[in-house]
Formats: C-alpha cells, structure tokens, sequence
C-alpha cells in the first residue's frame, strides 16, 4: 500500500472551489479527513463525497467565529484522539471586487475581508496546536515529514513583486500578506515543537474566486500543491511558495 499523505487531516472552507478538490485528492490518503465548511447540512459534494468515504468527517466551522472554532477543534479532538492532528490546511478564504481604489474602501468590508482571510487562520491555528504537538508524539510513516500547518496565501500578497498589471485588491492582498506574516512568526514560535508552517499560493485557478479565466483547473493546481507538499524542504518552513514550490519573496 502507498504511503499515507498524513494521519489525520482538517481542512477549512471544503465545500468548493480549492477546498473541496483538496478533499477529493486526499480522501484516500489520509486515515481522518475533516472536512470543515460553514454549512454542512448544505454541502451537497461534500456529503455525497462523505458516502463513498467513510473516512470524511464534514464538521461545521466560521473561521470568523471563535466560539464555532472551538466548538469544531473539540470535535476534531475527541475522534483523533491520541493521534492528534497531523495537517491542518487552513483555505477558506473571501475575495470582495472590486477595490481597486482607496476611495472604494470600508471598515466594513476590511473587517470582513481580515477576519476571514487572517484573523480567523490564526485562531484556527491556536486552538489546533495541542492536537498538532500531540500528533508530533506520534508521526510515522507519513509523506510530510512532520506535523504541518499550510496556509493557502497569494502571489497578491507579495510587497515585491505587487505592480499595477496583477490582481489589484486593497483588503484581499493586504490581508494575505498579514497571513504571510502570521506563518513567517508561528513557524519561528513552533519550530522547536517540531511543526513546520507553510503559506502556499495555488495559483490562479479557476473556482468561484478565481473566475473561469483562471490558468490552472482545480485538478491541476492540487495535484501540483500535492506534489510541492510532499517534497517541502526544511529551508522553506516560514516562507510563502507557489504551487510548483518556487519562493514568493514577502
Ligand atoms: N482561486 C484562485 O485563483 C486563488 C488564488 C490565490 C489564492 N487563492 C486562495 O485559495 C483559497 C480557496 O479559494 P477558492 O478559489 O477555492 O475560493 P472559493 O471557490 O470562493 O471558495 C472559498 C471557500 O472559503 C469558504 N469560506 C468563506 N468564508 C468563510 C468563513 N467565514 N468560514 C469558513 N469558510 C469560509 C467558502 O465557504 P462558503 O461556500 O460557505 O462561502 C468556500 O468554501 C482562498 O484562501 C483563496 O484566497 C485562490
């Protein structure tokens, strides 16, 4: 038999787009995928994925929800039990277009933007870290090396490479390059537990988000995250990579 991806898995925002393929990917690579959306009762891909695999466990998660986090986690929890969480993929994210302009924003909508693109990862990433320090007791015979944590960012959050010509969203890039920032930070805070921290960029793929003109299927972009994350090296813990496991510099 191949080798397991990882142990036990959640992944956030699974109901479509990035997320739901991730789900079809790993289904079979994994021993417990959680697959976290806002409204399971409504995830009709996800629950019919849910009757062919009965390793998927569809939970319910806001990450602008702290409670609801929480409430999730303790789920997770009590069915890893002590294997603890070996991967947690934090993906679901919000895109508002446009604003494209300064005079175009508003608290509102930062709030928003923010909460789910950064503020609610990193909740999900504090209440998630006892599972993943459990699961660095016992991590074997698994693809990734070691417990990981990998944030879906953006090539729009990069300060260095931002010009006019590419995606010009004021919450939506500023946002994921606070994300960049929050892995660059819990990689250096959790390095010495043995978890690795990871943002990835997908690409520009053609989901809801990422319209119909997007470069990359959903099936090819996956693949290719697969394969970048099944071969991460130690030197890029903390950094930001595209999907073929290039650096994005911050
Ligand atoms: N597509 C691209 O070209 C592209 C490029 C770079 C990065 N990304 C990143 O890739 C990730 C996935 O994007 P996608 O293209 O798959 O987008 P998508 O098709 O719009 O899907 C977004 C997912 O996030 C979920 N979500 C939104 N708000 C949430 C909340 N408060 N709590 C929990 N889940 C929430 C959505 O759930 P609901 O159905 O409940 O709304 C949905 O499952 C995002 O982080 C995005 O920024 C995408």
């Amino acid at each position: 038999m191949s080798q397991k991806f990882a142990k036990n898995l959640l992944i956030t925002g699974a109901n479509r787009g990035i997320g739901l393929e991730f789900v079809k990917k790993l289904a079979s690579r994994v021993d417990i995928l959680f697959a976290g959306c806002r409204k399971p009762s409504e995830a009709k891909e996800l629950n019919a994925l849910k009757d062919v695999h009965n390793n998927i466990h569809v939970v319910e998660i806001d990450v602008t929800c702290e409670k609801n986090i929480q409430a999730c986690i303790e789920e997770v929890s009590k069915v890893c039990g002590e294997a603890g969480l070996s991967c947690l993929i934090n993906n679901a994210g919000a895109l508002i277009k446009p604003d494209d302009k300064v005079t175009e924003l508003t608290l509102e909508k930062f709030n928003h933007i923010f909460s789910v693109n950064i503020f609610g990862p990193s909740i999900v990433c504090k209440h998630s870290l006892n599972l993943l320090q459990q699961a660095t007791k016992t991590h074997s015979d698994q693809i990734i090396t070691k417990p990981l944590i990998v944030n879906i960012g953006s090539d729009l959050s990069s300060v260095s490479i931002m010009d006019r010509n590419m995606g010009f969203y004021y919450s939506y890039n500023m946002s994921k390059s606070s994300l960049n920032m929050f892995t660059k930070m819990l990689s250096l805070e959790i390095e010495q537990d043995g978890i690795d921290v990871i943002a990835i960029h997908p690409g520009w793929v053609q989901t809801d988000m990422g319209g119909a003109n997007g470069t990359l299927t959903v099936q090819q972009s996956i693949d290719m995250m697969l394969e970048t994350l099944s071969t991460l090296r130690q030197d890029q813990n903390g950094t930001l990579i595209d999907f073929k496991g290039e650096t994005i510099p911050y």
